[in-house]
């Protein structure tokens, strides 16, 4: 069994853009980064209790686990939950990939175990989810999950790891207002009814759900997201302009808005920060309780927008 069950701060932080080069318009999200602009965003979040850091070496081939490492510098590591990845397609060739990739992780983040280690996508689940076992029977990873996997797949891992006596406890998928896949798959009240943590990606769409960007105002030039997002931004304005009036009561935006939302689908947001300000949204977020109706009215806003906002790399959940 696992030493402990797992508890999650009420939304976690994602580093996926923290692989880029940081210069702008180049890379995967085209911001400009630093890494005193990322120390600050560590020493903002840390403060206020959002602890647990989502990190893969899919993001800029490691350098995302690296830049973390350096930005979580002097926090003594009871203070930070690590959440890391097994990506399938750059396994390596020797007799265990996946404890291989787990190793070289660790070194990237200077530590000795992961809080949370996932299978990044389902592309083998018989073959990939028995070497989870020996890691956490080592105690080097604490807790497994499954990312884009549908329910068959998590059903499968779970039977897998049941065997010995452990489970997966936690799922990653995309799910934002915009991409409500693993709700109607049924993933979200499987998770609910096995106590199994549901994070939600992509919560604010890469930032095109934040308000911000709009047709006059798109996301950088030049990166990949601009690529996948800058042609539907036109659709989403009554979206984000009832999320911006929702948060504008509470003194709050439009991304807080969406953060909010995520929480009250009962799910725990990983947000892909990379300003300190963020971490002032993500405070603001933690509070707003939206109402039942307000929920409602952004999903069928959402609907109406009628934009397929699925990455690449993702399957159907339904
Ligand atoms: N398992 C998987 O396959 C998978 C796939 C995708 C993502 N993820 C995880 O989920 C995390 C989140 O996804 P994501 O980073 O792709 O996208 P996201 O969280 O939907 O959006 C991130 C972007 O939104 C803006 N932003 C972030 N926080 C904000 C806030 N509080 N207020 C306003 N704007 C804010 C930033 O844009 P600007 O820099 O332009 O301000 C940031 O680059 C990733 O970092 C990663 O850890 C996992």
């Amino acid at each position: 069994m696992t030493s402990n069950a797992l508890t999650v701060p009420a939304v976690a932080l994602g580093t996926w853009a923290w692989g880029d080069s940081g210069q702008p318009g180049d890379g995967y999200f085209g911001s400009r980064l630093s890494q005193s602009g990322l120390r600050e965003v560590v020493e903002k979040a840390q403060s206020n209790g959002f602890t647990l850091w989502d990190t893969a070496v899919a993001y800029g081939m490691g350098r995302s686990e690296t830049v973390l490492a350096q930005a979580l510098a002097g926090y003594d590591r009871s203070e930070y939950q690590l959440s890391t990845k097994f990506t399938p397609q750059l396994a390596g060739d020797g007799a265990d990939p996946v404890a291989d990739m787990l190793e070289q992780s660790l070194e990237r983040l200077g530590a000795d175990y992961v809080d949370l280690f996932w299978i990044h996508n389902p592309a083998d689940v018989a073959r990939w989810t028995p070497p989870l076992i020996p890691l956490l029977e080592s105690g080097k990873i604490k807790h497994v999950g499954v990312s884009n996997h549908t329910m068959e797949q998590i059903a499968l891992a779970d039977r897998i790891l049941g065997e010995a006596g452990l489970r997966v406890e936690a799922v990653q998928n995309h799910f934002s207002l915009l991409y409500r896949g693993s709700e109607r798959a049924g993933i979200l009240d499987y998770c609910r009814e096995h106590d199994v943590r549901f994070f939600s990606y992509m919560v604010l769409e890469q930032g095109a759900l934040t308000g911000r960007y709009d047709p006059a105002n798109p996301l950088p030039e030049g990166s990949s997201r601009a690529a996948v997002y800058n042609g539907i931004l036109h659709r989403l304005g009554a979206l984000t302009d009832r999320m911006g009036a929702i948060g504008a009561d509470r003194g709050a935006s439009a991304a807080d808005v969406a953060t909010a939302w995520a929480i009250a689908k009962g799910t725990t947001p990983i947000i892909g920060v990379t300003k300190a300000g963020h971490i002032d949204g993500l405070v603001r977020a933690r509070g707003i309780e939206l109402a039942d109706a307000e929920v409602a009215e952004l999903e069928a806003l959402a609907d109406a927008a009628d934009v397929d906002t699925r990455g690449w790399w993702e399957q159907e959940m339904e």
